[in-house]
């Protein structure tokens, strides 16, 4: 794992993350996304994103995915056995840091052509196709990066159907196309490339600007145009057809083996959990570990849901005691974190031994933690570091092996195989909670009384958040427990009383992120409301950093 000395999430201003996100929100009022048409599971369309390592190839996968057809990125040198079980109706080869004559570059491996399948090339992508179909690549005199105009030469190319005949987009190459390859024509240029885009009768396409960045306002359609128009796709990629199909699959995966899964309380694990108990019912036992550090009632609102209403078989273990045995007299924030997921692993191990023999471990892994962790991607800053949810180094210790049915989907796609599934709502939009939970809310020394503190405070901020309906807008709202104490005055006594610090942030992504303009009306209720009702606290302050430089977390 990289990163292993700390479990927070790196700081980094790496653009793809937020860029992708950024396509999320920004999307609405694009022309909509035909409606999908149900398709019998096994007949899946896969459009296959070939990755030449660029920091955007994430966003291309999740462009066509909106378009309700299913994408995967695999690296450049994936071989045809691998890609055709995928069922591909066509490419898209990625952009990427190389340059075409350089040697000993990742080019398009022999099918991408031979296959005669459509293909759309970005930047990088485009310049490979060139290259190997005889064209012409020169290092661009004038480098592009930033916006441009794009200038349609033909009205009739499907690619571009309904789109203006000039529209802005976003540019980012140097090499430039000098010549396109035998039977292909020039269809669109920008002012400091006269060959923009270049295609051929037979669905290839190369592209020198982004469609899949936020900064092509028209990038949508021409994935659009692309999947629908060119390769033909019915755009069957559905929640529901997720569902179907996952359920199929982790009945062959298991057949009458036995089946564990960590629930956190978050939609990642509710969602895993939820699928694996459709496929197989009361084979899955869920270890549900309360370790003292959660929110108030959240162990009863996790229990109530997989238990009562999801009548699932779950094994609740409260581990408090031992969690805060172990936390005694810990300050430092990163021995926090390692003491709670050594406790972790060792109470999951126990409560594990006791069901007799387990074959397999299901886990939420998300798409992003894969292509992350891929080879193609070795380049990339990292991303999420999981924490002791993510029970890394059980599966070997405990000789499982590992059932991942979100490993191809990103996170907004669970939420709706979450909602599919029936989970309740709540639970689908949670804000994020962090595994060492309150523990890393309090600066200093974790004790009962301070968590009791913070409970009550955190109840009010979530309270109130969700009564402004700020709740799903905020990225993350919650209380913190500074340790140190502070003089105040109530009634007709000097009190001496504990801070609390209000965190409301907006972000995409938790990689950044920007202090919330909360209404002062609001923060006035919370402030009088923690004063009054929170025995102990004579202070509350707010906490008006962005991150960087700060963390969203305080510890
Ligand atoms: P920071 O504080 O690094 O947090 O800006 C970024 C995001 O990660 C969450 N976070 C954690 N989540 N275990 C987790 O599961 C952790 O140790 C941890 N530390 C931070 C945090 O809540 C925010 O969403």
């Amino acid at each position: 794992m990289k990163n292993e000395q700390s479990h927070r999430i790196p700081t980094t201003d790496d653009i793809e993350v937020s860029t992708y996100l950024g396509i999320a929100k920004e999307l609405h009022g694009e022309q909509a996304t035909p409606e999908p048409k149900p398709l019998p599971p096994g007949e899946r369309e896969t459009i296959v994103v070939i990755d030449f390592g660029s920091q955007y190839s994430m966003l291309i996968a999740r462009q066509i995915r909106e378009c309700h057809v299913y994408c995967e990125l695999v690296p450049w040198d994936t071989p045809w056995e691998k890609i055709a079980p995928l069922n591909p109706r066509g490419f898209v080869l990625s952009g990427g840091p190389a340059s075409v004559y350089n040697p000993d570059v990742p080019l398009a491996l022999p099918y991408i052509y031979d296959k005669h399948l459509p293909v759309m090339g970005i930047c990088y992508g485009t310049q490979v196709i060139i290259h190997q179909l005889g064209g012409q690549i020169s290092p661009g005199e004038k480098h592009e990066y930033g916006h441009a105009i794009l200038y349609l030469n033909t009205e009739d190319c499907p690619l571009f159907a309904s789109l203006p005949t000039s529209f802005p987009v976003w540019m980012s190459h140097g090499d430039q196309i000098l010549e396109t390859p035998p039977d292909f024509k020039t269809l669109a240029y920008t002012d400091n490339s006269p060959i923009a885009v270049a295609g051929n009768d037979e669905g290839i396409f190369g592209l020198q600007f982004h469609p899949e960045v936020v900064h092509t306002p028209v990038g949508k359609t021409i994935f659009q145009n692309f999947v629908y128009k060119v390769c033909g796709c019915q755009g069957n990629w559905t929640p529901a057809n997720f569902v179907t199909e996952s359920i199929e699959k982790i009945k062959k995966q298991v057949g009458k083996g036995k089946v564990i899964c960590a629930l956190s309380g978050g939609v990642d694990s509710a969602v895993t959990a939820t699928l694996v108990h459709q496929a197989i019912g009361n084979n899955l036992t869920c270890i549900f570990i309360n370790n003292g550090l959660l929110r108030r009632q959240e162990p009863e609102r996790v229990l109530n849901t997989f238990l009562s209403n999801l009548k699932m078989n779950v094994s609740y273990v409260d581990g408090s005691e031992r969690f805060l045995e172990r936390l005694k007299g810990v300050t430092n924030p990163e021995t926090k974190r390692h003491a709670i997921g050594e406790e972790f692993i060792k109470v999951f191990e126990e409560e594990a031994a006791k069901l007799g023999k387990v074959n397999f471990l299901a886990q939420g892994t998300l798409y992003p933690d894969v292509i992350e962790s891929s080879s193609a991607s070795e380049t990339k800053a990292s991303v999420t570091i999981k924490t002791h949810h993510n029970v890394g180094g059980l599966p070997a210790r405990m000789k499982l092996s590992l059932i991942e049915p979100l490993r191809y989907l990103f996170k907004d796609e669970v939420r709706e195989v979450g909602l599919a599934l029936g989970l309740p709502e709540d639970m689908i939009w949670r804000q994020p909670f962090p595994g060492p939970g309150l523990a890393i809310r309090i600066v200093g020394e974790v004790t009962r009384e301070r968590l009791e503190i913070l409970r009550a405070a955190d109840w009010i901020v979530m309270n109130e958040i969700k009564k402004a309906n700020l709740y799903r807008q905020l990225w993350q709202s919650f209380a913190v427990l500074i340790g140190i104490k502070s003089v105040g005055v109530t009634g007709d006594y000097r009190s001496y009383g504990y801070t609390i610090a209000i965190r409301a942030i907006n972000s995409n992504d938790a990689m950044t992120a920007e202090w919330a303009h909360l209404p002062y009306d609001l923060l006035a209720r919370m402030s009088d409301r923690i004063v009054n009702e929170v025995p102990n606290v004579n202070r509350v302050v707010y906490d008006i950093t962005s991150k960087p430089p700060a963390t969203i977390e305080w510890e």
